[in-house]
């Protein structure tokens, strides 16, 4: 049995390291802080319209956000415009093809944000979940899990983690990255800091602005955490009560059976 056991953890031992080398070991992804981890974190509104501003003056000229629908930009829990200004926003900013006009026209709340392929960018709409569990410790989540680092961490990490070199493959510029597998990335480093102004004079440097476009991505990808995390919350709730409720059932019903055998002994 020992023998056997030794065996087995020695195998464990040697074995797991060569199979882990398999994934990527050199990419680095910081753990930032954002106001939405943990169980009762909530998205920051302001930090969420920060984001789409960062997302429209920089990231859309080559990323479309096509599953998200410009209106959503005035839902409670995510940037929460008024809808005068998600009106005034959508048609500032994005050009749509209407079927039945046959030709383009200035995007409304209806629409979506456009798709964005030029470039040969993926769409960004679901990147941030889409990522979520793709690095850590050999891409196995376990980041995620005990630290909260998922998605917005990733692209947070991207965005921060070019290291200034370069390199021509195939006719592509390649820039090295420290967050993305395989450590070069066909994306120019995209924000240097003070890429943007904000209204609300909130710093503009490359971590704060890379957080503000990750929590805004993030919220593309999940609108709803929120009311996810206060449903989660309130059914566990009700569950601890029933719990109590039951358990207290459970003694009432026995306890003529149970009070009668203690007294024959
Ligand atoms: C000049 C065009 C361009 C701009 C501007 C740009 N990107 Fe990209 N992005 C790309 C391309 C091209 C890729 C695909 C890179 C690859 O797979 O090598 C990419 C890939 C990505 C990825 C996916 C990486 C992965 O894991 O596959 C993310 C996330 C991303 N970009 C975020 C952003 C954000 C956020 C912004 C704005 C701050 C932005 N990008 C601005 C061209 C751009």
């Amino acid at each position: 049995m020992f023998k056997k056991l030794s065996i087995a953890a020695i195998a464990a031992l040697t074995l797991t390291p060569g199979a882990f080398a398999a994934g990527d070991t050199d990419t680095h992804i910081e753990d930032f802080d954002f106001s939405f981890e943990g169980p009762f974190g909530k998205f920051d509104q302001n930090q969420l319209q920060r984001g789409l501003q960062v997302y429209t003056e920089v990231c859309s000229a080559c990323h479309g956000l096509q599953y998200v629908p410009i209106r959503t930009l005035s839902d409670e829990g995510g940037p929460h415009l008024p809808e005068d200004q998600v009106r005034a926003y959508a048609s500032q900013n994005f050009e749509v093809y209407d079927e039945e006009l046959e030709d383009t026209r200035a995007a409304t709340p209806v629409d979506h944000f456009p798709e964005n392929t030029g470039a040969g960018a993926p769409d960004l709409s679901m990147m941030a979940k889409a990522r979520a569990g793709f690095h850590g410790p050999y891409g196995t989540g376990i980041n995620q899990m005990f630290k909260g680092m998922g998605g917005p961490e990733y692209i947070a990490s991207l965005l921060t983690g070019y290291t200034g070199e370069e390199k021509e493959e195939a006719g592509v510029t390649l820039y090295e990255n420290t967050a993305f597998p395989g450590g070069w990335i066909s994306m120019a480093p995209p924000l240097y800091g003070d890429d943007v102004e904000y209204v609300d004079g909130h710093s503009t440097d490359l971590h704060h602005v890379s957080m503000d476009v990750s929590a805004f991505l993030m919220w593309t990808a999940e609108p709803k955490m929120m009311a996810r995390k206060q449903a989660g919350f309130v059914s566990v709730f009700f569950l601890s009560v029933l719990t109590v409720l039951l358990y207290l059932t459970n003694k009432k019903i026995w306890a003529p059976v149970k009070g009668k055998g203690r007294k024959e002994d």
